[in-house]
């Protein structure tokens, strides 16, 4: 079988999502759950976007080991530099340049003609390939291209020394039919296309992504592009867990293997989520909620005679545990390190301590703390930022009819202690107001959710916030039976990542806002 390659770009595209914005601290956990994943290449970020892309990739090039990391860059020359000046000291890199080869985007957008836009890409090829032997280069818009310019590209920056060609359908609009017709139609008429892989970068905005990645690999595309849980501008990407499966599924028709450890795939699909705020839906194949539950009782009696009556893949390849240990307030530290453990998780001796009070918290008032409660725990615990402000204490009054009442008092970051009243239009509004009073940071409250994290009247409650501070974006997320304080956990959290963020304004590039820069 030939090796399928995994290039991971949720920390490129990914993060471009609507909403998302992870921290330095949040992308370098990612990258080293994508290792540990088993992806052969990392897009870390868009070094030439901001200071702190450029320091996001730095960190991942020098210290994430294992997957190749690439940097983004259009075919500029301060670009290319800013993405070698990232990846520099790092063992394995490459550059990922682009241009748009469609006539919509060099007529409307860029200004530009064929003639223009193919001697910048081999150009920019060629100053890449001063640095680095591996260099990527992306057709932008491939799809809504002329095919024959898009062979003349292909061909000469091959011939400058591209070692992967990347087919983006930018826009979401190919179709798998086509799509496949379009990657076997470039091996046909590119001359020299044996002397680089051939990948695929595919959105979703007709839900075709994974489709036509698939129409590709079965045309001879050998990388895929893809993010965790399909998350990427618009609509996303096609989601990596989904084409790793269904090669994996069904290997007689795709003849293709990837490096991915698919036991990591759960944990990474809930990192991934838990860090952006993007909630996975519970009908979305592989990792949603419901991916594995079975609700029919005619389905349920199959199951139980044999699996594989409605089951086409075992969650635990997914590394969906199929523990029927329950933890309870009795459990001890040992048996929670082993649950853990057990779920992939390795914690050192101070986060088992922290998890375990936690535990303890929620033992005290749920019967039964499940594996999804733990993963809620330790969402909570692995948020790495600064704790300036902690909930101290909080009492609300609420009721029909009553004025909504919140006291809250927080613990500031030198110690003291300041507590504030305030009203709302509800508990939750009331919280907030008295929050708001303590912290006093300009912003703006965008999104407010709440999910129960199991069933039964005693579930945990999940809150996750976005709030907008200038123009940036925080996400923060709280976990506690009690939906008022998981609110204001997640508020502080929000808060606290606000605080911590380097102060000056991101710079706007001709692209948008820095850090957010969309391609
Ligand atoms: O969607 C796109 O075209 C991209 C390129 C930069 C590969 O993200
Ligand atoms: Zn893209």
């Amino acid at each position: 079988m030939d090796r399928l390659y995994v290039f991971d770009t949720t920390l490129r595209d990914g993060e471009q999502s609507p909403g998302a914005s992870l921290t330095s601290d949040e992308k370098f956990e990612i990258a080293l759950q994508l290792a540990d994943l088993g992806v052969d290449v990392i897009e870390a970020g868009f070094p030439i976007a901001s200071p702190d892309d450029l320091a996001a990739v730095r960190r991942i090039a020098n210290e994430v080991k294992g997957p190749l990391i690439a940097g983004l860059a259009r075919c500029r020359p301060e670009d290319i530099d800013a993405a070698w000046e990232a990846l520099k000291d790092g063992e394995n890199v490459r550059i990922h340049t682009f241009i748009s080869t469609s006539d919509i985007h060099l007529q409307h957008q860029f200004r530009m003609t064929r003639d223009q836009a193919l001697e910048q890409a081999v150009d920019m090829v060629l100053r890449a390939k001063r640095y680095v032997s591996d260099v990527e280069f992306s057709p932008m818009d491939a799809t809504r291209s002329d095919w024959n310019f898009l062979y003349q590209m292909l061909e000469a920056v091959i011939e400058a020394g591209a070692t992967t060609v990347n087919i983006p359908d930018t826009v979401g609009f190919i179709t798998p039919i086509e799509f496949g017709q379009l990657v076997a139609s470039i091996r046909q008429h590119v001359k020299n296309i044996e002397k680089a892989v051939i990948s695929v970068h595919c959105h979703n905005d007709l839900g075709m992504a994974v489709s036509n990645s698939l129409s590709a690999v079965l045309n001879g595309a050998r990388q895929v592009e893809c993010t965790i849980n399909g998350i990427g501008e618009r609509a996303g990407n096609a989601a990596l867990e989904e084409i790793v499966m269904a090669t994996n599924t069904r290997p007689e028709i795709y003849g293709v293997k990837t490096g991915i450890d698919t036991k990591q795939i759960y944990k990474t699909s809930r990192l991934v989520s838990t860090l952006t705020g993007i909630v996975v839906q519970p009908n979305k194949a592989v990792v949603g909620s419901n991916a594995f539950a079975h609700e029919a009782g005619i389905h349920q009696d199959g199951l139980l005679k044999d699996r594989s009556t409605y089951e086409i893949m075992d969650a635990r390849d997914v590394g969906l545990s199929q523990s029927t240990l329950v933890l309870g307030k009795h459990s001890g530290r040992h048996a929670l390190r082993a649950r853990f453990e057990e779920l992939g998780y390795h914690l050192s001796d101070e986060e088992l301590n922290r998890a375990f009070v936690r535990f303890k918290e929620i033992a005290d008032k749920k019967k039964e703390v499940t594996t999804k409660d733990l993963e809620a725990i330790l969402a909570d615990e692995i948020s790495q930022v600064p704790e300036a402000y902690q909930v101290a204490m909080l009492q609300v009054s609420c009721g029909y009819p009553a004025v909504p009442t919140a006291t809250v008092s927080l613990k500031l970051p030198n110690g003291d202690e300041r507590t504030e009243v305030a009203t709302g239009t509800g508990p939750v509004d009331a919280s907030y107001q008295a929050i708001a009073k303590i912290v006093n940071l300009p912003v703006r409250l965008a999104e407010y959710s709440v999910r129960s994290v199991t069933g039964g009247i005693d579930a945990l409650g999940e809150v996750s916030v976005r709030i907008e501070s200038g123009n940036r974006t925080f996400h923060g997320r709280g976990a506690d039976p009690d939906i008022i304080v998981a609110s204001a956990k997640a508020y502080l959290n929000a808060l606290n990542k606000a605080a911590a963020a380097p102060q000056e304004a991101p710079e706007r590039t001709d692209l948008g806002v820095a850090g957010r820069v969309g391609v």
